[in-house]
């Protein structure tokens, strides 16, 4: 995975395109950093912290539609867009905006993110 800077996000590339199968998570590390990354049925690729907030439920397990996501573990719903939890606004997931570009898939993270994980 590369990273390149931009003002204070860093750009990773994360894999292909062809890599990710609608409707199946995958989980990538970054660093420290764990990410979930999905492909929706309309081909949107959604990018979020991999760990539930809730108590750490592996969330590339997830299942998801076009807007949410289900924990595995205790079935809390998140929203894709703001990462906030729908029934219970104790919790809230780091979401990545996420892109495509020459079929490969790239995140950004905020350099605060980086000082503590990425090192
Ligand atoms: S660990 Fe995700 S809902 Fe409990």
């Amino acid at each position: 995975m590369n990273g390149n800077m931009l003002d204070n996000e860093r750009v990773y590339q994360v894999c292909h395109l062809n890599e990710l199968v609608s409707g199946i998570g995958r989980c990538f590390r970054i660093g420290k950093i764990k990410i979930a990354l999905f492909k929706t049925r309309s081909g949107k690729i959604w990018a979020v912290e991999g760990k539930c907030p809730h108590q750490g439920g592996p969330i590339a397990e997830a299942l998801y539609d076009e807007k949410t996501f289900i924990c595995p573990l205790h079935a809390y719903p998140f929203s894709f867009e703001t990462g906030n939890c729908t029934i219970s606004e104790k919790f809230r997931i780091k979401v990545y905006p996420a892109f495509v570009k020459n079929q490969q898939i790239f995140i950004k993270i905020p350099m605060a993110s980086n000082n503590d994980s990425l090192t």
